[in-house]
């Protein structure tokens, strides 16, 4: 790595925030930027198995400040399973004292497979399951969907990425050669303490508007520095934070070429200058290093934090007073990296979604959060602007403004694991309409790829016309699904916001598919 070049441009990558990181942490970081490591890959297209163990680690974010965090395989996050359609017998083992499940987030299989709430196990256990995998080639995430603890264990490291496979990304005239000009990219933004050590206390602000945290962390790493070829190089973004809604953009506005959304490849790549990805979406872009110069990755603030954060629909107009822009990923390029790929291609040979919208059963999704029984945010006794000082400061999770508060719920009820909230016809489609009334939600449906057909009234943007299985909701979508994947009662598929402090709250809800 040519890190030394970079010294003199050297500064932590820190999030503007109520909380500031001790100078001393930033410049711990500033004077010691190491290169961007991917992930170790378990490739299972060859013998179709994929064992995992999820287990306690030490992990130095910062140097000598050891946090215990959680992951699968190894002691943060986990490795990326590549996996080719055909067979696929998965295993988990659990070697911590809590429960833990493996959730295929994006795989399109049985609820029996799903590894959502219902598939659970406790402590010392294993769980397996004998899948087919059978879709087109996309990059997908799992990670641990214990109900209750997903935020505090996906948060711990408990996730990792998928790429689904078919070998062909030659034809397609695509980056393909892992950590050279095919990126895996797990953005996550975490909070340490003043001696460096991971953190995750919440507030009653962090339930309200999802935990975010000052630091940008990338692979599990903070601060480093990608190399990239001086050519194409594809980015294979997973949104791995609990809460934070990231505004992607390049740092001289250069465009990222859309290649793949949720579902796998569009049918021909869409430029962007600006790509929203929330909590669990993941996008493949392709980006041009081939005038050698060094850029960044940067994000916009999120639209639901900061002083507007509870009237999502104000989002941007703190932005407009305050750039609250900051660096997601320095890039360098290295000349000594093969160039593969110099162009874009013209056409992907994705499959756009095109559902039968005729006489399809329509069912609304209110994702709520009441501020008490029978009670909606910003239509009841607490107002966005009666958020009072007083529940940021001090007043913990616990603490008297509990009773009455944190209600969160779809159309109106927290989620409950004995309750089945929707029973679709195995092979139908569907239409949802979908709405969020107060903060943006990324709405995520298991078992499905779905199609936005509206977005706000209108036609939905560009980078929500390939195939999704999460979207940000900023005040109503509506789309279209077809349940393909069978689900039964004693292992219903879920649909949830991906703010995963709202998800276990009970904004959540399952369904049977038969
Ligand atoms: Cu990424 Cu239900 O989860
Ligand atoms: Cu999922
Ligand atoms: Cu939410």
């Amino acid at each position: 790595m040519r890190r030394r070049d970079f010294l003199a441009a050297g500064t932590a990558t820190l999030l503007t925030s109520a909380m500031p990181v001790p100078a001393a942490l930033a410049q711990t970081a500033a004077n010691n930027r190491p290169g961007l490591a991917m992930p170790p890959v378990l490739d299972a297209t060859e013998k179709g198995r994929v064992d995992l163990t999820a287990q306690y680690g030490s992990t130095a974010f910062f140097d000598g400040a050891v946090t215990r965090t959680m992951g699968y395989n190894q002691g943060y996050l986990g490795p990326v399973i590549r996996m080719a359609p055909g067979g696929l017998g998965a295993r988990l083992h659990n070697e911590l004292d809590v429960p833990v499940t493996v959730h295929w987030h994006g795989l399109l299989v049985p609820g029996a497979h799903d590894g959502g709430p219902h598939a659970s196990i406790s402590s010392g256990a294993s769980w397996s399951a004998d899948m087919q995998i059978d879709q087109p080639p996309a990059t997908a995430f799992y990670h641990t969907h214990a109900h209750g603890r997903t935020a505090s264990d996906v948060y711990a490291g408990l996730a990792g990425v998928i790429h689904v496979t078919d070998g062909r990304d030659d034809d397609r005239g695509l980056p393909s050669a892992y950590g050279v000009d095919d990126l895996t990219l797990v953005l996550q933004d975490r909070r340490f303490d003043a001696r460096g050590r991971m953190t995750y206390d919440l507030s009653m602000m962090d339930v309200m508007h999802g935990f975010v945290g000052e630091v940008m962390v990338v692979n599990g790493q903070i601060d480093a520095i990608a190399a990239v070829p001086k050519g194409m190089t594809r980015l294979r973004l997973v949104n791995g934070s609990n809460a934070r809604i990231y505004t992607l953009f390049m740092s001289d506005d250069r465009p990222m070429h859309l290649v793949a959304t949720d579902g796998g490849f569009l049918d021909a790549p869409i430029a962007l200058e600006t790509l929203v990805l929330s909590p669990g979406e993941r996008a493949e872009l392709l980006v041009d290093f081939g005038d050698g110069r060094s850029v960044a990755l940067m994000s916009g603030g999120d639209p639901n934090q900061g002083p507007m954060g509870m009237m999502g629909r104000m989002r941007g107009v703190i932005d407009r007073v305050v750039d609250r822009s900051f660096t997601v990923l320095d890039f360098a390029v290295d000349d000594t990296l093969p160039t593969r790929i110099e162009t874009v291609p013209d056409t992907l040979d994705g499959t756009m979604p095109d559902l039968e919208s005729a006489n399809v059963r329509t069912r609304r999704v209110s994702l709520d959060m009441g501020m008490g029984p029978g009670g909606r945010m910003g239509s009841g006794m607490m107002g966005p602007g009666r958020m009072g000082r007083g529940m940021m400061e001090g007043e913990g999770f616990r603490g008297p403004m509990m009773s009455g508060m944190g209600v969160f719920g779809i159309n109106g009820r927290p989620y409950d694991m004995d309750r089945i909230d929707f029973e679709v016809g195995l092979g139908t489609v569907e239409r949802w309409i979908v709405e969020s009334p107060m903060l943006a939600h990324p709405f995520h449906i298991h078992g499905t790829m779905f199609q936005v057909i509206r977005e706000d009234g209108r036609a939905p943007r560009p980078e929500h016309r390939g195939w999704k299985d999460t979207v940000l909701v900023t005040g109503e979508i509506e789309l279209l699904a077809r349940f393909d994947q069978p689900a039964p009662a004693d292992f219903p598929f879920m649909f949830h916001c991906h703010i995963l402090e709202h998800e276990d709250r009970g904004m959540m809800g399952q369904m049977t598919v038969s």
